[in-house]
C-alpha cells in the first residue's frame, strides 16, 4: 500500500494510524506509487483550495488506473467524510471513501474493493480514539500523537468539527506508554496534536497534567503542541510550560481576526482583550516564549476598518510567524449562509498586506537574534543542501548549521546565529 497525505498534522498522524492497521493485516509500506496494489489519498477540506488539489490529483490518477485496473483506489479524511458517495458517484476511480472514524474498518472495505465492491464508511464516533492501535512510524527524531479528536468549537467559518466530529480526549496513560516507547526508540521530540488540545480532560486530568506526564517521561526529549485556543487557555498551562525545560516555549494560538466584530461573527468566543491579556500573561510566566497565529482575510462583511484592526493586532503582539488565508466558504457551516461579499480582488489585497506585514515582523524579530546563542535539536540535512543541517530552536525557529562529523542528527548542539532571514536563521557551531 501507497498512501499521501494532505492537510494538517492531524492527518499526518491519521495516516500512521491508517499503516498501523493495514500493517497489521499483512499489507506492506511503499513509498514507490508504482509498486502498490492499493493507492490512498488522506484529504482536507478546510478551504476550497484543498479540495482541488485532491481533484486535480485523481484526475492524474486516472491514467494509472487505466493502466493498472486492479490497483484499488481510496480516499480517506476530511473529504471522505465531507463529500462521501458523491466522490464515489462523481470520481469513477475511486473505489473507497472512508472517513477519520472508520479506519479500523479499512481493511475490510479494501478486501471488498478487490472483488469489485465499491464502500463508504463514514460514520462519525464520539468515542473513537484509536488509543490502542500501535500507529506505524519510520524511526526518527519528530513523532507526532494525536491525543484528542474532533471539535466543538464550531467556528462559523470552520468546517472541522462535521469532517471529524464531536470532541473527545484519549487517556492520559496511553499518550505516556506511547512516548516511552519512542523514547526507547531514541525519538527526540513529541508533538501532541488536537483541534483544541486545551479543552483535553481525561475523567479531570487537564492538558496542563497531560503536558508534564508527557514531559517526565524523558527530560531528552523536547515536547510540542499545537493548536491552543484562546478561549480555553489556562493560567495552569502556562505555569507548566514554565516550568519544564523541555516543553518547548513556543504556543501557536490563532487569533483569526483583530476585529471583536468579526471575532463574534466567527463565533470564536473570546475578545481582542482577553486575547492581548492572555499574550501579555503568557509573556509574563514564560519568558522569552514564541507565537505563532493563523489569520483569515476576507470574512463576511470585513470592513477596511476591520482589516485595520487585524495590522493594528499584528504590530502589537508581533508574532513570530503566521500562517495567513483566504475566507473560503465551507458549506454547512454557519458562515455558508452569510453572503461572500468582500470581492476576491481586495481579499487579496488585504491578504497580501497581511502576509508583508508579518514578513517584516519575523526578519526584524530574526535579525535581533544575530550573534546570541541557541540550543538547536539536529533534525536533519537542509533541504537545499547536503553541506548542510537543520534543526529548530525551543522556539520553533529554523536554524541552518554547516555539516560538521561530530555533530549527528539528534543531537542538541549549542549554536551561534550569524544571519537571518524572515523564514530561517543561519548558525555556526564552535
Ligand atoms: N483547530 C485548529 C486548526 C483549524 S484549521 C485551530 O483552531 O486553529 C487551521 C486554520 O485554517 C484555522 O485556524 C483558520 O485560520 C483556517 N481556516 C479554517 N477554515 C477556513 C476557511 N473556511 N477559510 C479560510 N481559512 C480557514
Ligand atoms: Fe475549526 Fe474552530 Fe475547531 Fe479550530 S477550534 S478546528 S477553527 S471549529
Ligand atoms: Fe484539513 Fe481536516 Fe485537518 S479539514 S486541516 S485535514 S482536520
Amino acid at each position: 500500500m501507497y498512501i499521501e497525505t494532505y492537510g494538517c498534522q492531524m492527518n499526518l498522524a491519521d495516516s500512521e494510524l491508517v499503516m498501523g492497521i493495514l500493517k497489521k493485516q499483512g499489507y506492506e509500506i511503499t513509498n514507490e506509487i508504482d509498486k502498490a496494489n492499493v493507492i490512498l489519498l488522506n484529504t482536507c477540506s478546510v478551504r476550497e483550495h484543498a479540495e482541488e488539489k485532491i481533484f486535480h490529483r485523481l484526475d492524474h490518477l486516472k491514467r494509472f488506473k487505466r493502466n493498472n485496473p486492479t490497483t484499488v483506489i481510496g480516499i480517506l479524511g476530511c473529504m471522505a467524510e465531507r463529500l462521501r458517495k458523491n466522490l464515489i458517484e462523481e470520481k469513477k476511480i475511486v473505489d473507497v471513501v472512508v472517513g477519520p472514524d472508520e479506519y479500523r474498518r479499512l481493511p475490510e472495505y479494501l478486501e471488498l474493493a478487490f472483488g469489485g465492491e465499491k464502500g463508504i464508511g463514514v460514520k462519525l464516533s464520539r468515542t473513537e480514539t484509536y488509543e490502542d492501535i500501535e500507529p506505524y512510524r519510520e524511526d526518527g527524531i519528530s513523532a507526532w500523537i494525536a491525543v484528542m479528536r474532533g471539535c466543538d468549537k464550531f467556528c462559523s467559518f470552520c468546517v472541522v468539527p462535521f469532517t471529524r466530529g464531536r470532541e473527545r480526549s484519549r487517556s492520559l496513560l496511553s499518550v505516556v506508554k506511547e512516548v516511552e516507547k519512542l523514547s526507547e526508540r531514541g525519538f527526540k521530540e513529541v508533538t501532541l496534536l488536537g483541534q483544541n488540545v486545551n479543552s483535553y480532560n481525561d475523567n479531570g486530568k487537564d492538558f496542563a497534567d497531560l503536558l508534564a506526564a508527557v514531559a517526565s517521561v524523558d527530560r531528552n526529549i523536547r515536547v510540542r503542541f499545537t493548536t491552543s485556543h484562546p478561549q480555553d487557555m489556562s493560567d495552569k498551562l502556562l505555569h507548566t510550560i514554565a516550568e519544564h525545560n523541555n516543553i518547548c516555549n513556543y504556543i501557536h494560538l490563532p487569533v483569526q481576526s483583530g476585529s471583536n466584530r468579526i471575532l463574534e461573527l466567527m463565533n470564536r468566543s473570546y475578545t481582542i482583550e482577553h486575547y492581548l491579556n492572555l499574550i501579555e500573561k503568557a509573556r509574563k510566566i514564560i519568558p522569552g516564549v514564541s507565537f505563532s497565529t493563523d489569520i483569515i482575510a476576507g470574512f463576511p462583511t470585513e470592513t477596511e476598518e476591520d482589516h485595520q484592526m487585524t495590522l493594528d493586532v499584528m504590530k502589537e503582539i508581533r508574532y513570530d510567524g503566521a500562517y495567513m488565508f483566504k475566507y473560503s466558504p465551507r458549506e454547512g457551516t454557519k458562515a455558508y449562509n452569510m453572503k461572500d461579499d468582500v470581492p476576491e480582488e481586495i481579499k487579496i489585497r488585504r491578504l497580501n498586506e497581511i502576509i508583508e506585514l508579518q514578513q517584516k515582523i519575523s526578519f526584524e524579530i530574526n535579525q535581533q537574534l544575530i550573534g546570541s546563542e541557541e540550543v538547536i535539536l539536529v533534525e536533519g540535512t537542509s533541504k537545499k543542501s547536503d553541506q548542510f543541517l537543520s534543526g529548530r530552536t525551543d522556539t520553533n525557529k529554523v536554524v541552518i548549521i554547516p555539516k560538521k562529523d561530530n555533530i549527528n542528527i539528534g543531537d542538541y548542539v549549542k549554536v551561534r546565529i550569524i544571519r537571518a532571514t524572515s523564514a530561517t536563521l543561519f548558525g555556526e557551531v564552535n
